[in-house]
């Protein structure tokens, strides 16, 4: 059998990806807040999900990153990503009640937020930016390699007044692997705005 080419395994798991996030409940029209999208491995196949109507915003605080996000962005033909650098790391630069999804993959942990002030400011944040049927969806990852616990990371998130709905084991692409992961959705709160 022949192998399959970097690009083909490229193109599967951005058809993986979309079928993940559409699992999760990402719709044409939405918009979606790809909080640290890095290079982009979500930004894109959401992207294609909400079509021309919906709209990314696909937030790093490395320039480099958003660049090669970007670029991709525009090989493929998408006018639905806007790419935003977050020069203040705590505030998300968005209106309120704005978005309808935040993503959260891979980014809320000690790793970058070392301080539970920090992230619990970075939860308040996108709490903020959150319309008010809105959802996150958050695939916590190096919780052994930080010392700390699902139960734990997930108060954290609970904490600032959102509820966990949904669970989900799925295939998903960490660091270029497909491993298996829990993503949980959040929604607010009926209780707060
Ligand atoms: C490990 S990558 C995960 C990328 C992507 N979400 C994924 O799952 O493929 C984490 C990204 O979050 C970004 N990041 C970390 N802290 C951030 C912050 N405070 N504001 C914006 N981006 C941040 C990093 O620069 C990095 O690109």
């Amino acid at each position: 059998m022949k192998a399959k080419s970097k690009n083909d395994i490229k193109k599967w798991s951005e058809k993986h990806t979309e079928a993940l996030l559409t699992d999760i409940g990402i719709k044409k029209g939405q918009t979606v807040l790809d909080f640290g999208c890095n290079e982009g491995s979500y930004t894109i196949p959401a992207a294609r999900i909400v079509e021309e109507k919906g709209k990314i915003y696909a937030l790093d605080k490395e320039g480099k990153s958003l660049v090669k996000t970007m670029k991709k962005v525009k090989s493929k033909g998408l006018k639905n990503v806007i790419g935003i650098i977050s020069s203040n790391e705590l505030q998300i630069p968005l209106r309120k009640n704005s978005v309808d999804v935040v993503l959260l993959y891979d980014v809320l942990h000690k790793g970058f937020f070392p301080k539970i002030e920090d992230r619990k400011k970075i939860l308040s944040s996108i709490y903020k930016v959150l319309r008010k049927n809105g959802f996150v969806s958050v695939y916590l990852t190096h919780l052994r390699q930080f010392g700390t616990t699902f139960k734990k990371a997930m108060e954290e998130i609970e904490n600032v007044g959102f509820v966990c709905c949904e669970e989900y084991h799925k295939k998903v692409i960490h660091s270029e692997n497909l491993v298996k992961g829990r993503i949980f959705t959040y929604r607010k709160t009926k209780t707060q705005e």
